[in-house]
């Protein structure tokens, strides 16, 4: 018999896609970030968005003034692109280190994407530049047209947007972000190594049936909506074959419960408190934890060009049961998988 590991050491994380949003919702949940990863790519998709330095420099102040003592992280930001971008900005942004990446949201797609891109013949300039300057172009890669179905958003997105985009910019690096079907594994596969991926927890451990059989689950809703289980398997088989293009990007979303549980509720999914012990958990049942470490601790900054982290994390074997990190009569915030039980827990 295998003998079970009781524990697992690995370089620090970080966290390559993150919503903290702003206010008081971000000092609620950044201690939870900041407690376990090292960096993370905070997104841009403000109710205000994050369009500018002026606006990236702000947000990035209030999100380092609420790092709770003792920990230590750094926010990463991100461009939010519009189709009045200005290229000379978004260069000086990434040259003084304001900005890490631009990110595109195809307007309509997700929450607080109607300032994205229609049309992406519109952005060519900026393009251009990213390609010239090597910056990292980190996408929410699904079509938003009402007569395609939202189950192949994604597919038809790598069709009608990324090949036409990777043939006349070959140089420029994208990030496929939060990846949820088998097409997009088989076309980060097929990349060269300009083309990266990062894959969330909840896209690994869940398949549709788990969202809508025995009544509608609003907090497994998400963008991309979770696929079935043919697309789960390729995301796991992805990860367990160790390439080193795809890496950890929780896409922690939080949205307070009464918006989730509504007649229209939002999509997002808040699960930093149980990503990396989701993502534990998943390896580990892949019989892949060899490449666990690679997967959340240097994969993401090899595609960036940064440092990896040379301090280490440690995850035992010990059931703990999920809760919800605020509960009131008035505002809950729901932690992803809360009420069931994780075999992993991390050690800060
Ligand atoms: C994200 C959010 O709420 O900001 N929602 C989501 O379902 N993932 C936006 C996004 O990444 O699509
Ligand atoms: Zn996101």
């Amino acid at each position: 018999m295998v003998k079970q590991l009781d524990k697992i050491v690995i370089r620090r994380p970080d966290d390559w896609h993150l919503h903290l949003r702003d206010g008081n919702l971000l000092k609620l949940v950044l201690p939870y970030s900041s407690s376990i990863y090292n960096r993370a790519i905070v997104m841009p998709n403000l109710i205000s968005p994050i369009i500018d330095i002026k606006s990236a420099t702000h947000y990035r102040n209030f999100i380092l003034s609420n790092i709770p003592q003792g920990h230590i992280f750094t926010p990463l930001m991100t461009c939010y692109l519009t189709e009045y971008s200005n290229p000379n900005e978004i260069e000086e942004g990434f040259n003084s280190g304001i900005f890490t990446a631009v990110k595109i949201y195809p307007a309509f797609s997700t929450t607080n994407s109607f300032y994205g891109i229609n049309n992406i013949k519109n952005i060519n300039k900026v393009l251009e530049r990213l390609q010239k300057i090597q910056m990292p172009l980190s996408m929410h890669c699904e079509v938003t047209d009402i007569n395609i179905d939202i189950f192949d958003r994604e597919a038809r997105f790598i069709e009608d947007i990324i090949h036409p985009l990777r043939n006349k910019f070959p140089e420029l690096k994208i990030i496929m972000e939060h990846i949820s079907t088998k097409e997009a594994v088989e076309y980060v596969e097929s990349s060269d190594d300009k083309v990266g991926a990062t894959i969330t927890p909840h896209h690994l451990i869940l398949n549709r049936n788990d969202l809508l059989v025995n009544g509608i689950k609003p907090h497994f809703y998400c963008f991309p909506i979770i696929k079935s289980k043919i697309h789960q398997t390729a995301l796991r088989k992805a990860i367990s074959n160790g390439s080193s293009k795809f890496f950890l990007g929780t896409d922690s979303a939080p949205h307070f419960a009464y918006r989730k549980e509504s007649s229209c509720g939002c999509a997002g999914i808040f699960n930093t408190p149980t990503a990396l012990s989701i993502y534990a958990t998943v390896f580990e049942e892949l019989n892949a934890i060899r490449y666990f470490e690679s997967f959340c601790s240097e994969n993401g900054p090899r595609f960036y060009n940064l440092p990896i982290n040379e301090d280490k994390i440690t995850l035992i074997r010990r059931p703990w049961k999920i809760k919800n990190i605020i509960n009131s009569s008035t505002y809950s915030l729901v932690t992803f998988l809360e009420g069931r039980t994780l075999n992993w827990f991390v050690k800060n």
